[in-house]
């Protein structure tokens, strides 16, 4: 199914780290599959997977030098999805246009795809680029849920003492208190999100509350900023969801912490968080997120997930979701 929204957005593909010179990558994004590779000189390309000769997949193919050689007939494409040349017939002309091409960048450590026209470079993390942070980026992982599903659940802080129990969270301490939620031009932001918490970071040794402020600029994107109690300082999380399909994501993180702490045992912890999550997030029906408010119900804790579903509904999101209906 196409979608305007997604199609003219950076879409998350693969982590830049993942992609080294001369090399190529397989993905599916919005149900199609891409080929991602990356020249001799570390320029990326991305392009419809399939060779427009026999239907091969591109991505079996090699790289020589900026272009793309299929496996089959050897065909070679360029960045623009221009045929340059075929073995078959050596002195035969330029094919323009054969191959879909699609735009590319890469930020956050993340290669980015546009599958149709694409918007201004990412801006979304302003905590990756702070001057004594260091990053990480977590591996992508199947998720058996749709983006705003995963994207939703990442804004919610009333899951955390029973989906979390000892490290996010832990009863009696459930009550999620009062915050404010802002819809900003591009997107929503909810700061003086505070909830008490076992233990809130990978330093932290006693429970307290902790201090969260989250943001949203993109609908399969989401950051948040979290101050723990330990006096620690403070670390950023970016998730990442990537469209396979309208119910199936790879999301990932990357996060932004400072270079006191150890980037092994942060990544551990954020990744346990994860795996907590991924059998709640494959659980939930309707997969595709109902915008209509009243499809589902709702308690005060969800201004936040409320005010993202008005601002998927503004945007005009159909993927990934159940539309409101005109009242
Ligand atoms: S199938 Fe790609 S060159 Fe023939
Ligand atoms: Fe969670």
């Amino acid at each position: 199914m196409s979608d305007p929204v997604m199609e003219n957005s950076w879409l998350a593909g693969l982590n830049a780290a993942d992609l080294a010179p001369s090399e190529v990558a397989s993905i599916r994004l919005l149900d199609q599959d891409i080929v991602v590779w990356r020249s001799e000189d570390g320029s990326l390309q991305a392009a419809s997977d399939r060779c427009p000769h026999r239907g091969t997949k591109l991505s079996l193919g090699e790289v020589r030098g900026s272009q793309l050689m299929c496996p089959y007939h050897g065909w070679m494409f360029d960045g623009d999805g221009n045929c340059t040349y075929r073995p078959a017939h050596p002195a035969g002309r330029v094919r323009e246009g054969c191959l879909r091409a699609f735009a590319t960048c890469e930020r956050y450590g993340v290669v980015w795809v546009c599958l149709g026209d694409p918007p201004v470079e990412p801006d979304w993390f302003q905590e990756f680029d702070e001057s004594g942070y260091q990053s990480v980026n977590s591996a992508p992982r199947l998720v058996h849920a749709s983006g705003p599903r995963i994207i939703e659940n990442f804004l919610d802080m009333a899951h955390f003492p029973f989906v979390h129990p000892g490290s996010l969270g832990a009863e009696p301490q459930t009550e999620v208190r009062d915050y404010s939620v802002t819809v900003t031009e591009g997107g929503v932001e909810a700061v003086d999100c505070v909830f008490w918490q076992p233990a809130s970071g990978p330093t932290a040794v006693d429970g307290g509350d902790v201090e969260y402020t989250y943001r949203v600029a993109h609908p399969f994107v989401a950051t948040l900023t979290k101050w723990p109690v330990d006096g620690a300082p403070n670390f950023s999380i970016m998730l990442v969801a990537s469209p396979v399909d309208e119910v199936s994501c790879r999301a990932w993180m990357i996060s932004a912490f400072s270079e006191s702490l150890d980037a092994g045992s942060f990544h551990d912890f954020n990744e346990a968080v994860f795996d907590e999550d991924v059998p709640i997030l494959e659980s939930q029906r309707p997969q595709r997120i109902p915008l209509d408010p009243a499809a589902e119900m709702h308690q005060r804790a969800d201004k936040l997930s409320a005010a993202y579903r008005q601002y998927l509904q503004a945007l005009g999101l159909t993927y990934g979701v159940l539309p409101a209906l005109p009242r």
